[in-house]
């Protein structure tokens, strides 16, 4: 098919829950993507923060080669080496006892609410049902998920949701305190969030979120999903604050670009969890699992972190150095940071893609850069031009 007959088949045939630029992506090599008549374009999106490792990477091409050629799927009924193995990777670098995995976001966060409240009812504390969750927050499309999930345009027309959340200030802890009571099972909140703007947590804030939590009995959950994985330069993004959660939600980048989730918890949660209480039928396949562990021994390597923490600090002092007055604030961590402007970020998307840039945005206002975490300091470069060139041709 050429691009036009693509653009129209897409009208006719799927679901028009998505509004894409004309172009059509059709191949990939390092941190560029090239469109079907030839256009190359830096990718600062990742799929929106997922392909930490870029595109074609050999490594990564091998181990997807090597695992197909393995078991590919047996469900969950049957033991198989690889989530096992992945399991361990996670745990041995993490807070985490256990993990349980799914296949997205959205889905990690659910089966978390839902272990959550079965760790109550579990202590006798059957009352615990309600969850609190931040302004400005995302943490997926189900409806547990989307109700914890700050947004009018993406509740509105799908309630009634799963009953119970309460919103608190973002790193507002006096809010937050207000808003936990004896009947909370779990605060739910990305260490820094990411569709909502991309807003840093501070670790004052996250410290006494954990306290309020212990004193009050409630479970605190992260959702780094976005934030998790090497994104801020940390393995993972509550490490900046030394605070742990007792559930942590994971997917994005674990694989590389295939879809996972993933649940890390603690022995304490997880034993109130039994046979048959919670499940999936793809969820940490054979396949799946083995790539991820390539990538996690990738991302989790310190002198990967390393660069990504040197990448995010030289894009942060050159994006401070742009002087356009559409710049209103610069923030983030590690690679994963956020622009707000004076100006739709919609059109300064839609200019990019003509200077060869694929950018995304956070709301309205923000454009975030969420790159392929083995960005270099050449491909930085570049971006802050297409970036600034961008910029001054606005209105
Ligand atoms: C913090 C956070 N939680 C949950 C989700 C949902 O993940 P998925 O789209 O894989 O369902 C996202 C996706 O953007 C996210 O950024």
């Amino acid at each position: 098919m050429n691009p036009q007959q693509i653009r129209d088949a897409e009208k006719k045939y799927l679901v028009q829950t998505y509004a894409r630029p004309p172009f059509v992506l059709t191949r990939g090599e390092g941190v560029y993507v090239y469109d079907a008549d030839g256009n190359k374009y830096l990718d600062v999106a990742a799929g929106i923060a997922v392909n930490a490792l870029g595109y074609n990477e050999p490594g990564l091409v091998k181990a997807m080669q090597d695992a197909a050629a393995g078991l590919l799927h047996t469900s969950n009924l049957f033991y198989t080496e690889p989530q096992v193995v992945l399991a361990q990777a996670l745990v041995e670098k993490s807070f985490a006892d256990k993990v349980f995995f799914a296949n997205t976001g959205t889905e990690a966060v659910e089966g978390a609410l839902k272990f959550a409240r079965k760790y109550h009812q579990e202590r006798g504390d059957a009352q615990r049902k309600n969850f609190v969750a931040f302004r400005g927050s995302f943490h997926g499309r189900t409806m547990g998920a989307l109700a914890a999930t700050d947004s009018e345009k993406y509740q509105g027309p799908f309630r009634p949701l799963m009953p119970g959340v309460t919103f608190a200030n973002f790193n507002d802890l006096d809010s937050a305190r207000a808003a936990i009571t004896a009947e909370t099972a779990a605060v739910i909140i990305e260490p820094v969030q990411g569709e909502g703007g991309v807003y840093p947590t501070s670790d004052a804030f996250l410290r006494g979120l954990r306290q309020v939590c212990d004193e009050r009995g409630a479970l605190l959950i992260f959702d780094e999903i976005q934030c998790g994985m090497g994104r801020t330069g940390k393995l993972w993004g509550h490490e900046w604050s030394g605070v742990t959660p007792d559930v942590m939600t994971i997917a994005k980048p674990l694989a590389g670009g295939l879809p996972i989730g993933a649940i890390l918890t603690t022995d304490a949660v997880a034993s109130a969890v039994h046979v048959g209480e919670h499940g999936t039928t793809f969820g940490g396949g054979a396949f799946i699992t083995a790539v991820a562990l390539h990538v996690f021994n990738r991302v989790s390597d310190p002198a990967f972190l390393a660069h990504v923490n040197e990448m995010g600090n030289y894009l942060m002092e050159r994006v401070s150095e742009i002087n356009s007055p559409h710049i209103q604030e610069v923030r983030g961590r590690g690679l994963m940071i956020g622009v707000e402007l004076d100006i739709d970020a919609g059109k300064v998307r839609e200019q990019g893609y003509k200077h060869g840039v694929l950018l995304i945005q956070a709301r309205d206002k923000v454009v975030r850069f969420v790159p392929p975490l083995i960005f270099q300091k050449a491909h930085v470069d570049e971006l802050i031009e297409k970036f600034a060139q961008v910029l001054a041709e606005m209105v």
